[in-house]
């Protein structure tokens, strides 16, 4: 699962997959008007993996923490040994969210059941889960919830369909203690719904739960009248709730491409969900974090292209979100403190091309122009016949920028100094719907 965050990726197969034509029979119920002007969101990784943190028999397991049941080939006995371990006295949901607040995002989504099949909420289904099953005895998910709705923050639960502990599926290679992908046992499809529809029930009733993000759908056996029967039994449940697309077979709300951000965005609705290292659950070892300038960036490239940007953190076993990891969301809070305007509730860019200087987002009547490479020239050209009425950076609205008109749009003057490294919003006003000269460039 390791894969280079250097410069743009082909969309692997399985995204692909996922972007198959959307189910004809579905209903178009979801509540999405908060989650398109939210724009930025917590994913939290959190699970028993976080106990190991990436290393087993002390070596360290490459790839994500979250998978080392799988990649460290333990059996299943063992891991769930780890349950009596599960101790995170540190764990304070206030302070989570409160640094999720502070980033600066609207939404968190955690992982309530990852492909381990350990549950990280309370569960009537079984007791493989953190109140029943750990000394601890708490449920992270209620206490979450609740710190959630006290600042605002909506609330989502991350689901893996595939199991590696469920009686109802196996391995791909049980002996060797590979489980992926997971197969659908013969004839156990039912039982597994009939579970499947029972915890996401619990999910959405415990927690008010505003959003579901599934996964794991690529196990062998899960097949279209699963999926079906799953989005249709929590559609009639709850009309409001937002499904992500990883439901399969062209079931649910959006699309969630991983680890990358398609250049010009997707159609409809979209989130690409990212690591801040290189790995989802924690792993003690992966100090490889990207700068808050290239967090700021990927989120406002994912706003540019119409999408959503779900920014993953990766607690310890004893509760704690990394330092490293706090420290760069407060310097993206404080970026969207200034220029959040021109991401929240902003629509995509409306230019067809990548512009050379960076980005574009737009509101009625407003253009945002967010400068990553400062023009040596120090004038903006902005492919559009639109008269500019003012222009201002929003890190200093009250300094009126020069306009002029050019040969291929409208120039925008420049003071020498951009006033953000990481990027620079530039504010055009301007009257009616963007005319874009680019249909005209040769
Ligand atoms: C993948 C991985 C998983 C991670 C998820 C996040 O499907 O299997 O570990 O939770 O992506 O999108």
């Amino acid at each position: 699962m390791v894969r280079s965050r250097k410069g743009p990726l082909p969309i692997p197969w399985w995204e692909v997959k996922r972007e198959m034509p959307p189910a004809t029979d579905k209903l178009h119920t979801a509540d999405m008007a908060w989650w398109a002007k939210a724009r930025f969101g917590m994913f939290i990784h959190w699970g028993l993996y976080a106990i190991p943190g990436g290393v087993w028999k002390g070596k360290r397991v490459p790839g994500g923490g979250e998978w080392i049941m799988n990649t460290a080939r333990i059996s299943d006995k063992r891991y769930a040994q780890l349950a009596k371990q599960f101790n995170p006295v540190n764990f304070n949901a206030d302070q989570w969210v409160k640094i999720a607040k502070d980033a600066g995002m609207k939404y968190l989504v955690i992982t309530t059941k990852h492909h381990d099949g350990f549950c990280m909420f309370d569960t009537k289904a079984t007791n493989y889960n953190v109140v029943a099953g750990t000394p601890w005895h708490t449920d992270p998910m209620a206490l979450l919830s609740k710190a959630c709705r006290k600042r605002g923050i909506r609330f989502g639960a991350y689901y893996s369909i595939m199991d590696w502990h469920s009686p109802d599926q196996v391995g791909a290679d049980p002996a060797a203690h590979n489980y992926n992908p997971a197969h659908m046992k013969k004839g156990r499809n039912r039982n597994y719904l009939r579970f499947l529809k029972r915890q996401i029930s619990e999910l959405i009733r415990q927690y008010h739960t505003n959003l579901i993000f599934f996964d794991g759908e690529w196990m062998h056996g899960w097949n279209r009248a699963d999926a079906r029967a799953l989005y249709f039994h929590i559609r009639r449940m709850a009309p409001a709730v937002i499904l992500n697309a990883r439901i399969g077979f062209g079931y649910g709300d959006y699309l969630t491409p991983e680890q990358n951000i398609p250049a010009r965005g997707l159609p409809g609705s979209w989130e690409t969900n990212m690591t801040l290292n290189n790995t989802w659950g924690y792993a003690s070892w992966d100090h490889d974090w990207k700068s808050s300038a290239m967090l700021i960036q990927h989120l406002i490239h994912c706003a540019s292209g119409g999408g959503n940007f779900l920014l993953n953190v990766g607690p310890t076993d004893q509760g704690m979100i990394p330092q490293p990891e706090a420290e760069r969301l407060m310097e993206v809070g404080k970026w969207l403190k200034v220029n959040g305007q021109a991401i929240y509730g902003s629509d995509r860019s409306p230019f067809k091309t990548a512009l050379p200087f960076g980005y574009a987002t737009q509101k009625p009547g407003k253009v945002f122009l967010e400068v990553i490479r400062w023009p040596k020239s120090h004038t903006l050209a902005v492919p559009m016949t639109n008269r500019i009425a003012q222009a201002y950076l929003l890190a200093n609205p009250r300094i009126k920028l020069k306009t002029t008109s050019g040969s291929s749009g409208q120039l925008v003057h420049l003071p020498a100094q951009a006033p953000d490294p990481a990027a620079s919003v530039v504010v055009l006003k301007i009257k009616g719907a963007v005319k874009s000269t680019e249909a005209q460039a040769p």
